[in-house]
């Protein structure tokens, strides 16, 4: 299915568990031809091997191939960034991309957003998307919560920021791992505006297939 004149997305994977939302939500944009720009930090990369098998090369273009072949889509929908490369495009306030999804979230990047620390290029991009008032969505995963990842998300969501834990419900009756990683991607997608028919809505417990 296609997203017509859908603008490009940022999506940053940080080093908390939830490694297979952010792979789910990679391959179900990409099916919709949205173009990708994918920020991977380096506990990323060690969650994305212990919870996936997934061991990624540091050459920015093998990755995105590499990526592509795990998810089976077509690679040129991604363009992989390395943690400092300030001439990135999502560096800048000046990009025409509107949306931006940290997933999944983990509570040292939370921090480092909540206070604009912005020590590599998905705390810069984060900040850029506050400044310019652009949607950015957290898919934080912690438990239990301390006093300061709860302060950090309250500060976040009161200067607008999405906050949306990787916290699937169980009311559409999940049968597999899949079902459940799917709940909460339908939900980042509904909040970056992207329907691509498939997301399981209150009322509508049939999940349409490919
Ligand atoms: C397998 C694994 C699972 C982790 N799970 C979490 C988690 O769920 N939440 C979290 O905040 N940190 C988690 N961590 C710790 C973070 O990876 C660590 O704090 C790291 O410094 C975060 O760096 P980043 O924010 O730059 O990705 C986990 C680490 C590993 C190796």
């Amino acid at each position: 299915m296609t997203i017509e004149q859908h603008k490009p997305i940022i999506i940053a994977m940080t080093g908390a568990s939830g490694a297979p939302y952010a792979l789910r939500l990679i391959q179900r944009l990409a099916k919709c031809e949205i173009q990708l720009h994918l920020l991977i930090s380096d506990a990323a990369r060690v969650v994305l091997d212990k919870e996936s098998n997934f061991i990624l090369s540091a050459d920015l273009k093998t990755m995105a191939q590499e990526i592509a072949d795990f998810l089976d889509i077509d690679v040129k929908y991604l363009t992989c960034w390395g943690n400092k490369d300030w001439m990135s495009p999502v560096a800048s306030g000046s990009s025409d991309m509107q949306d931006m999804v940290v997933v999944p979230c983990s509570m040292g990047s939370l921090a480092r957003i909540a206070t604009g620390a912005s020590s590599n290029l998905i705390e810069r991009a984060t900040d850029v998307m506050m400044k310019e008032r652009k949607n950015l969505v957290l898919v934080p995963r912690e438990t239990p919560l301390s006093e300061i990842h709860l302060g950090h998300m309250l500060a976040l969501s009161k200067m607008g920021v999405r906050i949306i834990p990787a916290m699937p419900g169980f009311y559409h009756q999940p049968k597999s791992m899949d079902d459940l990683v799917d709940f909460m991607v339908d939900r980042i997608m509904d909040h970056i505006g992207v329907d691509d028919g498939g997301a399981l809505r209150w009322g509508n417990t049939e999940r349409k297939g490919e």
